[in-house]
């Protein structure tokens, strides 16, 4: 049996003083449940957010890193930093990181800068820097409106899942968390039908199957785009789906901690 992790992805909300402040609020809330729940909040306001969250069941982890351990990478954060202030598991491969939306992902060699520039071989050289750092990796892989419509669905999230394993042991895959965020679904308020997710996470799995054989079983897989606590059990309650990736809902505590409760 997989355990299910509801994580919550802050993105760009909270300051060190309203991330405490949502922390505390949250945890009287929490269910005694049996997933594993994660908040990842900005990075600066990581260290007082982990300084709440201490001796909680909540786990910190951050939303990036960079795939070097130091050096001239200015405005970069390595994976061992994120570790000393207290992350056990970072966000990596968000969409809103990726290379510019709607557009096939360009070489890496001539990738186009325009969002946050990462491709599927950024973010594979960054899922080896978490781990060799002993954090826990979350890659996201998800379609665009366009790609879907296109019915490049399959193909598109095959080949995030495919080149982001690139060079990982049997091992090291069974331990990922994927999370399968359709780009449509994000912040619109458009939630993915969960008979749909649940069939895009078994193709998410059979990636990982056809990487390694036995990492199919063990990988996590969460559903992520527009989770609210109305939808949350419906998802959540499909073969396929291991947790779910929160953006909007986990400002709310009480929504996030209905969501938990989703879990089980
Ligand atoms: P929303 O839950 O706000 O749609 O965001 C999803 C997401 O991008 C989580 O990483």
């Amino acid at each position: 049996m997989r355990t299910p992790i509801i994580a919550g992805n802050w993105k760009m909300h909270c300051t060190p003083a309203e991330g405490v402040a949502l922390c505390r609020e949250l945890l009287p809330l929490l269910p005694a449940a049996k997933a594993q729940i994660l908040v990842c909040p900005p990075f600066t306001a990581l260290s007082a957010v982990g300084t709440v969250l201490t001796g909680s069941e909540v786990m910190l982890g951050a939303q990036d890193c960079f795939w070097k351990e130091k050096g001239a990478y200015t405005g970069q954060i390595a994976p061992h930093m994120l570790r000393e202030v207290g992350c056990r598991a970072v966000i990596l491969g968000h969409s809103e990181r990726r290379g510019r939306f709607g557009v096939p992902e360009p070489d890496f060699d001539a990738q186009i800068l325009a969002h946050f520039g990462d491709s599927d071989r950024t973010v594979n050289r960054k899922i080896k820097a978490a781990l060799a750092a002993g954090l826990l990796p979350i890659c996201c892989v998800g379609e665009t409106l366009a790609e879907r419509q296109e019915g490049r669905t399959d193909i598109v999230v095959k080949r995030q899942t495919a080149i982001a394993l690139e060079g990982l042991s049997a091992e090291q895959a069974a331990g990922l968390v994927f999370a399968y965020e359709p780009v449509w679904a994000i912040g619109t308020g458009e939630v993915c039908a969960a008979e749909e997710a649940d069939r895009v996470c078994g193709v998410i799995r059979s990636a990982v199957g056809e990487h390694a054989a036995a990492a199919a079983e063990s990988v996590r897989i969460q559903y992520g785009g527009s989770v609210k606590p109305d939808n949350a059990a419906d998802l959540l309650a499909r073969a396929n789906i291991d947790g779910a990736l929160v953006g909007g809902a986990s400002l709310k505590a009480a929504d996030f901690a209905a969501i938990v409760a989703a879990a089980g």
